[in-house]
This record gives C-alpha cells, sequence and structure tokens, in this order.
C-alpha cells in the first residue's frame, strides 16, 4: 500500500472540439492517465466516440489510455480499441455475452484487462474471471453520464475489490488496480482513499467553468493518499 492514488482523467466533459488540447490541460494538470469513456447508446442511454478518435488522440500524450467500454458486444469491437493503443480495456461484466474469451484477448495483446461492475452488481459476479483481471473499476454512478451524485453505498465495494485479484500460474501477475469511477471529487476522495482504490477517474470537476485543474487534482490525490494512509495504519493496529 506504499504507492500513491493516480488520477484518470475522464475527458466525457470536457470541450470536445478541442479534444486533444483538453487531454493535454488534464495531464499537464498532474493526471496521471486518460480516461476514455466509450458508450453505443444501446449498453448505455448514450453515444459517445469510438476507436477512430482514441487513435487520432493517441499521439497527443504518452501517458497510458484507460478505456472504458460501456457497450453491448465488447468482443466484436475489440482489436480496434487494441490497434487504437488503448493500454488498458475494461468492460462491463453485466454484458450478455461471453467474457473470458475477451480478457484473455486483451492479456494476450499484452494490454491490462478490466471488468466493470454497476453499483447494484454485487463483487462475487466478478469471482469467474478472478485470474484473468489486471483492473476492477468500481461504478460510483449509474454508467452513462458524467456530472452525477457519488453513490456511498457502492463505495462499501472499493476495499473488498482487492480480494477479488486471483493470479494464474505461469502468466504475468495481475497488476491489481481497483479504480473508482463516477462522482469523484473533492469530497468523495477519502472514501475512495479509505477503500484503498489506485487510481480515481475524475471527469466533471476538472472542466467545470472557473475550476483550476492542477489544483482540483492535487487535493484529490493529497485526500485521498491521507485517508489510504490512515486507514492502512488503522489496519495494522487492529491486527
Ligand atoms: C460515467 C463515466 C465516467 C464519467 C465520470 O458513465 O464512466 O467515467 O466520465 O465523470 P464524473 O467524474 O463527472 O462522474
Ligand atoms: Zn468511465
Amino acid at each position: 500500500m506504499s504507492r500513491r492514488t493516480k488520477v484518470s482523467a475522464s475527458v466525457l466533459d470536457c470541450d470536445l472540439a478541442d479534444l486533444a488540447r483538453e487531454t493535454l490541460r488534464a495531464v499537464k494538470g498532474g493526471a496521471d492517465r486518460v480516461h476514455l469513456d466509450v458508450m453505443d447508446g444501446h449498453f448505455v442511454p448514450n453515444i459517445t466516440f469510438g476507436p477512430t478518435v482514441i487513435k487520432a488522440l493517441r499521439p497527443t500524450t504518452k501517458r497510458l489510455f484507460d478505456a472504458h467500454l460501456m457497450i453491448s458486444e465488447p468482443g466484436r469491437y475489440l482489436d480496434q480499441f487494441i490497434g487504437a493503443g488503448c493500454d488498458s480495456i475494461t468492460f462491463h461484466v453485466e454484458v450478455e455475452e461471453p467474457i473470458e474469451p475477451t480478457l484473455l484477448k486483451i492479456r494476450k495483446a499484452g494490454r491490462l484487462a478490466g471488468l466493470a461492475i454497476k453499483p447494484a452488481t454485487p463483487l462475487s459476479a466478478l469471482a469467474p474471471y478472478a485470474d484473468l483481471l489486471d483492473i476492477v473499476m468500481v461504478m460510483t454512478v449509474e454508467p452513462g453520464f458524467g456530472g452525477q451524485k457519488f453513490m456511498l453505498d457502492a463505495a462499501t465495494k472499493i476495499g473488498p475489490a482487492h480480494d477479488v485479484f486471483h493470479d494464474r500460474d505461469g502468466e504475468r501477475p495481475s497488476a491489481r488496480e481497483v479504480h473508482v469511477d463516477g462522482g469523484v471529487s473533492r469530497s468523495s476522495a477519502a472514501v475512495c482513499g479509505t477503500g484503498g482504490a489506485e487510481v480515481l477517474v475524475v471527469g466533471s470537476v476538472l472542466w467545470k467553468k472557473g475550476n483550476d485543474i492542477e489544483r482540483v487534482i492535487k487535493e484529490i490525490k493529497s485526500l485521498a493518499d491521507q485517508a489510504r494512509k490512515t486507514s492502512a495504519q488503522a489496519a495494522v493496529t487492529a491486527r
């Protein structure tokens, strides 16, 4: 638990007419990674962008690209997201198609493989895929839109999500990252830190008029780090 909390900037609500410049603003402001929300208007009631846009944005920065696929058929489009240069590909455990082949393919391509869970989905849904996961993405809003309120109930899964990972013999060990996505701000950062989240997805609060991106990221990281440290210390004392 020595690593610092990382921020993945979600560009969903930035000025999309200026996507490359907005991405750079977030990176220069301290975002460690870029979170790309892909929506198909079917799995969620909203449509965003796809692999061609991600590919076009790829040369903008060397920072990791985290693709968050909110689409019904991730397997069908996977090659395109791999080809677009995504470093991690996370899709939803709630999709109604086989999950294991897609996770295997992501890992075979040398990318981090992740599953996201909606607020009402229990962590037990991830158990069958435990040895193929690098990322568990705990959704703290209903997927589909930025700017929603952080759901405290869903956040109770952040800590226990760390127990899901299980390494497969003879394969590269899991990256074991828990990402929290939805409604992350200065007021919810501590809850995420207490759960020991490795990566916080931060969206709309970065782009709100008048907000200083660098300051927002710095404060979120420091609040999460502080809470993470305190809860780790408490766990040691309780032993
Ligand atoms: C919601 C997306 C989130 C969103 C987060 O479906 O998955 O990544 O961009 O935005 P905020 O931080 O505004 O909740
Ligand atoms: Zn997302």
